[in-house]
């Protein structure tokens, strides 16, 4: 049983991802923080406890709400893509449990210090809160195993040419992160945008049971999908989590940049020659797409 804490801005991708973890027996979720980013922080709260609400899991998955906005850039939401509430697709019926009245980077304070053994943060969002969290409490950086973070590329990015969404909301913050020391995994464009979830993945998991109708919904919510499929980005974080042996990874020095047209871009030290030879990310650069598509369809298959 592995103990994680995800902090999140559902977003699509980002309530697929809580499925997963919410729903796989050998994942621990003991906390669970929204940020601003796909849409405003009030609603990737309300999204979040649509998803735990979903699956009868309110009282057992407390959610914090977290950063409004980045630390200086200017906020810039993603509802073109998500839609205007963020999770565009899928009515869900039924009173809502309440967040907690501690804020996000509190919570995760106290519950990574109170943990017995160390634990795996999964960042899906813009990694704002773990910044502050960083900033606030440095103790909690030893008692972080590694923080698997949707974030970045090695290649072309998605908001510019140059950076993907995530970092791009807030570089400030991934650039406070990547030098924290704590272990980082990258589960950036390179490896997202090659999982695609298949049509024929989709047509599966549509009638396959109330969740796959519900992520179904979710993930085709924008009629706009192409032949080869659908990148569910924010879920490689917990198929690395779960099996780490369909992925290759590369060690590598990631730098932030934060000014610029290259805004948020994360510039890999590929030849060793700025940090001596030292690593701060093991980037994932390949992904088995195949088994991929096969784990989803079989943890939607074992949802409610
Ligand atoms: C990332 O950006 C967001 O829109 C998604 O939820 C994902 O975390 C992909 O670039
Ligand atoms: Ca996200």
């Amino acid at each position: 049983m592995t103990k994680i804490l995800m902090d999140t801005d559902p977003g699509i991708d980002d309530a697929a991802a809580l499925a997963l973890a919410i729903n796989n027996p050998e994942v621990d979720l003991e906390l669970v923080t929204t940020v601003a980013g796909n849409v405003t922080v009030d609603k990737t709260t309300i999204n979040a406890l649509k998803i735990i609400n979903f699956f009868g899991k309110g009282n057992e998955i407390p959610v914090a709400a977290g950063a409004e906005q980045p630390l200086i850039k200017p906020f810039e939401d993603a509802a073109r893509i998500h839609g205007a509430s963020g999770m565009r697709g899928y009515d869900f019926v039924g009173d809502l449990p309440k967040p907690l009245p501690e804020t996000a980077v509190q919570a995760m304070h106290r519950v990574i210090m109170a943990s017995d053994e160390p634990m795996t943060l999964v960042a899906t969002g813009s990694y704002t809160n773990v910044a502050l969290l960083f900033s606030e409490y440095p103790e909690v950086k030893s008692k972080l195993t590694r923080i698997i973070a949707m974030g970045g590329t090695l290649g072309r990015g998605n908001m510019t040419s140059a950076a993907e969404f995530n970092v791009f909301t807030d570089p400030d913050a991934a650039k406070i992160m990547y030098q924290s020391g704590v272990p980082i995994v990258m589960v950036g464009l390179d490896v997202t945008m090659k999982a695609l979830v298949t049509p024929e993945t989709l047509a599966e998991i549509e009638t396959m049971n109330r969740s796959g109708k519900m992520l179904h919904d979710l993930i085709t919510s924008d009629g706009d999908q192409s032949e080869a499929g659908v990148s569910i980005h924010d879920a490689n974080t917990i198929f690395y989590l779960l099996h780490p042996e369909f992925m290759t990874t590369k060690k590598l020095w990631i730098d932030i940049q934060t000014e610029g047209p290259a805004n948020g871009e994360t510039v890999a030290d590929i030849r060793g020659a700025y940090h001596d030879g030292k690593t701060n990310a093991e980037v994932c650069v390949d992904i088995d797409a195949e088994a991929f598509n096969e784990w989803f369809k079989a943890e939607v298959q074992n949802m409610k």
